[in-house]
């Protein structure tokens, strides 16, 4: 932004989006970054999503998870340090920490701080043995990590498919950033949905209960109470669809009505069926997953899928 924010915004702007709103906003195709989902209320909308019938895709990974568990165990080794990027609700993790043998340290980090201060002081009590580093970043941009206890290897772990939020060019360069993070011979978990039937994705970003449609709304609601802004939630709809020639799913804030709205002092006007892109959720194909983990100079270890094969969790290790 060029111009000084009125400081009654700049206030009101505690977590820092108005950039990202205003730039999103008045590009001729409007935009909002998928991470502004997570406040306190979209995190646990999106704990909701993860037990939809329609979202197969939480107790999908988790199945291969456990099933593969202990040969990770194995793989990984002894005394791992490991980095989670997103940890959310923190339940895979345990699953992790219960198979590896003598966990020296977990980095949680995630942008919900409500959610990480709860969760890391939650598996502090558990998991007494192990040093736990929460760290409250934006992990889509560049971040140090706290210093951690001795180690034999790192191990980063990015569950979940969120690596389908990137675009696969944007993908490989975050996971190139994963790689100098934890090192040579340093490995990453990595959870990747498949590509696959449209029904099947259509259903699942677009459940009959409207927790994802609630989901997707509710960032118009954050916007307004961050930002001092005046979205009427009732002129706007959910849409999410699977963009066959692009690989993705996309979801969208459909106007209903043409209107304007006022957000950081900007006025921003919707023509009627315009729509606000708010997520893309790439799905991959095995020489999809193949091309990006190479270009982030991963080597893939293992490659674990379920019965139906929807999902994968890959260990990749860098050489
Ligand atoms: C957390 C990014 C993996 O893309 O499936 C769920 C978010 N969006 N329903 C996904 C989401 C709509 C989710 N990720």
């Amino acid at each position: 932004m060029s111009a000084p924010l009125h400081s009654h915004l700049q206030q009101l702007d505690a977590n820092g989006i108005v950039e990202d709103v205003l730039c999103g906003l008045t590009a001729s195709r409007k935009t909002l970054p998928a991470k502004l989902f997570y406040d306190e209320a979209g995190a646990q909308l999106f704990e909701r999503i993860c037990t939809l019938d329609e979202y197969y895709l939480t107790r999908t990974e988790l199945s291969i998870l456990r099933h593969s568990i202990n040969e990770i165990g194995e793989r990984v080794g002894p005394r791992a340090a490991l980095v989670e990027y997103g940890s959310g609700a923190g339940v895979k993790i345990r699953l992790l920490l219960d198979a590896l043998c003598e966990p020296s340290a977990y980095v949680p980090i995630d942008i919900s701080h409500e959610q990480l201060a709860r969760v890391a002081s939650e598996l502090a009590g558990d998991y007494p043995k192990v040093a736990i580093r929460p760290l409250c970043a934006d992990y889509t941009h560049p971040l140090s990590l706290p210093q951690l206890p001795d180690h034999d290897r790192r191990l980063g772990f990015f569950p979940g498919s969120t690596i389908g939020n990137f675009h696969p060019a944007e993908a490989a360069a975050f996971l190139r950033r994963i790689r100098r993070a934890v090192g040579p011979g340093g490995m990453l978990l990595l959870g990747v949905d498949r590509r696959k039937d449209p029904a099947i994705l259509n259903a699942a970003y677009d459940d009959r209960e409207g927790v994802t449609a609630a989901f997707n709304l509710n960032v118009l609601r954050r916007i307004n109470r961050e930002l001092d802004a005046n979205f009427d939630l009732s002129r706007f709809r959910h849409r999410a669809f699977f963009n066959e020639s692009a690989g993705r799913v996309e979801m969208h804030l459909e106007a209903i009505v043409a209107h304007e709205v006022e957000v950081g002092g900007a006025a921003i006007s919707f023509a009627r069926g315009e729509t606000i892109w708010t997520e893309s959720s790439y799905k991959y194909d095995r020489e999809q997953l193949a091309t990006v983990t190479a270009a982030a100079g991963f080597e893939v270890e293992r490659l674990w899928t379920d019965a139906d094969e929807r999902f994968w969790v890959a260990l990749l290790i860098a050489p």
